[in-house]
């Protein structure tokens, strides 16, 4: 399976702040924004992963993560020259996808929760259609919503809804078959001019191919596109670390835990921020390895 991380758009709610920074490298505690969905793709399993951005910020990515190789990862990187839609940026990205399936992240959703692992791994493997995350929020009608069944069976997807059905807000994971692709071309850009992923995801809903993971209490989702809520998950991650000792979504320790590198590799890439207690943290990782 191949892996896409969009990280692109212009950050308008997050001004001045994001006005020659990309939204996606602002830290959110220790690290930056994009090292949170770097880490679930990884945990995924997924190492051929592209991130796609501005023309103006993909270059501060590449610079960030370069082509991959010293985390056993292979990245590349394409741009997105216009905020055309989520779902455009599967045929941005069509030569990286090829004939495979596909998981899209977006590049400032932050998820982290029991049995998470198990959760992806079980459900990247044979994607039929699509595979969507719902989590309920107090704020469906910000988010596309999905509408259920007693059973858990998707009835419908809407983007946001003035009167919402439910409250289960689709969050910003997706696995598709390859077939996505075409569907993707197939789109006509909504009202707002964009590829909507909803539409997308309507597609497969209507040949009966469109599968729901519901994320439960105890799960958490964060999205980080306001002032407030980048301090919250900013909070969220400090509160967690500083009480277990432990780092989430530190990408050098999922590579080594899921042996794309090993140890040694991992020791030399925590010496590159020895002074920060996160390279010190990496370097105590790789040693206890
Ligand atoms: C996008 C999607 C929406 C989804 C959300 C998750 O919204 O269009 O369906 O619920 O991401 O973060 P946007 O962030 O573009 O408003």
């Amino acid at each position: 399976m191949k892996g896409i991380i969009l990280a692109g758009g212009a950050g308008t709610r997050l001004h001045p702040s994001t006005l020659v920074v990309s939204k996606q490298l602002l830290p959110v505690y220790d690290k930056p924004m994009i090292y949170y969905p770097l880490a679930v793709l990884m945990l995924a399993g997924i190492t051929n992963i592209e991130i796609i951005s501005t023309p103006y910020d993909l270059p501060r990515f590449r610079m960030l993560l370069g082509d991959g190789s010293s985390l056993g990862l292979c990245l590349t990187y394409a741009e997105q020259d216009k905020p055309r839609g989520l779902a455009d940026v599967l045929l941005v990205s069509e030569r990286h996808i090829g004939d495979d399936p596909v998981a899209l992240i977006l590049g400032d959703n932050i998820f982290h929760g029991p049995d998470f692992v198990d959760m992806l791994r079980r459900n990247s493997r044979d994607v039929d259609g699509c595979v969507l995350f719902g989590y309920p929020v107090r704020n469906p009608e910000q988010y596309g919503v999905v509408d259920v069944d007693a059973d858990g069976n998707i009835l419908g997807l809407i983007e946001k809804p003035e009167k919402p059905r439910s409250n289960l807000a689709v969050t910003g994971l997706y696995f598709y078959h390859n077939d996505a692709v075409a569907i993707a071309k197939d789109l006509k850009p909504s009202a707002r001019g964009e590829l909507e992923i909803t539409d997308l995801n309507r597609v497969f809903l209507e040949q009966g191919r469109a599968h729901l993971i519901q994320l439960g209490r105890g799960f958490v989702w964060l999205d980080t596109g306001t002032h407030d809520a980048l301090i919250e998950a900013g909070q969220y991650v400090e509160i967690l670390e500083r009480r277990q000792g432990v780092r989430i979504a530190c990408i050098e320790e999922i590579a080594l835990r899921m042996g794309f590198i090993d140890s040694e590799s991992c020791h030399r890439l925590g010496r590159r921020l020895a002074k920060s207690p996160y390279g010190q943290y990496v370097m105590d990782v790789a040693a206890a390895f």
